[in-house]
Parts: structure tokens; C-alpha cells; sequence
């Protein structure tokens, strides 16, 4: 499997609670590299765009105003299978259903406020690193 890219944001409840240092950590111990970061705050319009594949789920409300409630740092992942590692090192969405040792286990507070957002195919990847990043930005 060739190296590639994956799309991450370290969540608000994240930020709020000082972790982005301890969670980039977890994905450089996994041989992720950090090739693009910054820090933002998304606008609704932004959130809602982000979310659209989720706008008819009953979550997707509370959902873009939980994106919009704070800071979040969005991300691009460089290595080996980044787009499965990252996953795994993520755990599942739910964090009551996450495997011990993964960020959403960890640190995450619900099925919401689940601390990190991850691409989950390398189609998603491209279109929403391209979302948040321009090529000058990201740094391999
Ligand atoms: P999803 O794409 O299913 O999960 P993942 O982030 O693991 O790829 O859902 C996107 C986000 O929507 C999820 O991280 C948190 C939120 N969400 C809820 O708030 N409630 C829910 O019941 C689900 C399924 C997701």
C-alpha cells in the first residue's frame, strides 16, 4: 500500500479541553505525519457544507452547531494506509462502542462531542481535504 493522505479535525470538545498536543501525539506514535494544521472556526454555512451528506439525518443540527461552538483544528495525515490507520487509531463513533487505547475512547464525551473527525475513503479524503486546504498548504 502506497503512502496517502487523510482528511482529520480535532473536534470542540477537544480544543475546549486543551488536547490537540495529546491527540497529534497518538497520531505521530502511529506513523501519521502532520503535513497540514490549522486552527479555525467554522461558520455554520462551512459546518453545514462539511456535514451535507448528513443533512437529512436527525443529527445534523445539533451536529453543525456543535462544530460551530468552538475552535477546531483541521488537519491532513501523511503514511502508509493513512486513511484505515487513522480510523483505528480513532475508534468508533460512538465512544461507549471504541476499542481501548483509540482517541474516541479516551477522550471523547459522547457520540457527538467525539473529540476527532476522520475521512473514511480516499474519494471523501480528496474532496474534503480540498474543502479546507489549498496545495501550498499542505507540506509532505
Ligand atoms: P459518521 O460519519 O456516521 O461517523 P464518523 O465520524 O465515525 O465517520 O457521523 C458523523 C458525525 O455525526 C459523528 O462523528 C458524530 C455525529 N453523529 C451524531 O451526532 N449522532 C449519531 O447518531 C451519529 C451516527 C453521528
Amino acid at each position: 500500500m502506497a503512502t496517502e493522505r487523510t482528511f482529520s479535525i480535532i473536534k470542540p470538545d477537544a480544543t475546549r479541553r486543551n488536547l490537540t498536543g495529546k491527540i497529534n501525539a497518538k497520531f505521530e506514535e502511529a506513523g501519521l505525519r502532520i503535513v497540514a494544521q490549522k486552527r479555525i472556526r467554522l461558520s455554520r454555512a462551512q459546518a453545514e457544507g462539511f456535514y451535507a451528506v448528513h443533512k437529512s439525518r436527525p443529527f445534523f443540527n445539533d451536529l453543525c452547531s456543535f462544530m460551530t461552538s468552538g475552535p477546531v483544528v483541521v488537519q491532513v495525515l501523511e503514511g502508509e494506509n493513512a486513511i484505515a490507520r487513522n480510523r483505528e487509531i480513532m475508534g468508533a463513533t460512538n465512544p461507549a462502542n471504541a476499542a481501548p487505547g483509540t482517541i474516541r475512547k479516551e477522550f471523547a464525551e459522547s457520540i457527538e462531542a467525539n473529540s476527532v473527525h476522520g475521512s473514511d475513503a480516499p474519494e471523501t479524503a480528496r474532496e474534503e481535504i480540498a474543502y479546507f486546504f489549498s496545495g501550498i498548504e499542505i507540506v509532505g
